[in-house]
């Protein structure tokens, strides 16, 4: 296994950028909903960082709910356009303060995918939270209430989003260099 390092470009957003916007979402959120009460809808598994310190910063009465999805190709970093839900939530959100939390939006098509599966089942409200937002990349409209960052169209990892499933863990945003990591994989 090779070392974060190995593959890192460049750090896009510090560990101090992020916690600070993240308490700035956290502390919008409790002004929005003065008075309200939440579930936190966290997509699998890359919202699970953002989601945990955006919670911290949450003042109104608050649940965690969690759902996988995946879209239907894996092993290519675009997403389909078919994505199938692999774990569903564990509760009813009929009538319901909803906030879909995302690590990141792409193309568009999971969230899309994600919000039309919950407005079925009818809730009061229902909004996005995405720490970044590749916006360039879109493809299906999607509206984001609250986004962390807009950032370039780069593949990223860290602090919740993955690189071959590793990484999750880093505490800052960084671009994977494409040319070292296939040159670490001819190697293995
Ligand atoms: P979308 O359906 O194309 O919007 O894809 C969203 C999903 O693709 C995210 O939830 C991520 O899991 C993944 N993804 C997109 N871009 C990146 C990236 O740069 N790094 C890691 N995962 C990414
Ligand atoms: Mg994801």
């Amino acid at each position: 296994m090779y070392d974060y390092k190995d593959v890192l470009a460049e750090v896009l957003i510090d560990e101090q950028t992020l916690q600070k916007r993240v308490r700035e979402l956290g502390e919008q959120i409790s002004e929005d909903y003065k008075g309200q009460d939440i579930v936190f809808v966290c997509i699998l598994r890359g919202g699970v960082v953002f989601l945990i310190d955006l919670m911290r910063h949450v003042t109104v009465a608050n649940q965690i709910e969690f759902m996988a999805v995946s879209s239907y190709g894996t092993g290519s970093r675009k997403s389909s356009g078919q994505v199938r839900i692999t774990y569903d939530l564990n509760t009813g959100i009929e009538n319901r303060n909803v906030i879909i939390v995302e690590d990141i939006v792409d193309s568009g098509n999971t969230l899309n995918a994600v919000i039309q599966l919950l407005e079925t089942r009818n809730p009061k409200s229902l909004c996005i939270c995405a720490l970044l937002d590749k916006a360039s990349r879109r493809e299906v409209a999607v509206p984001i209430r609250y986004t962390g960052f807009v950032i370039p169209d780069k593949f990223v990892y860290g602090y919740g989003l993955d690189l071959d499933e590793y990484f999750r863990n880093l505490p800052f945003v960084g671009v994977v260099d494409l040319k070292k990591l296939e040159a670490i994989k001819l190697k293995n």
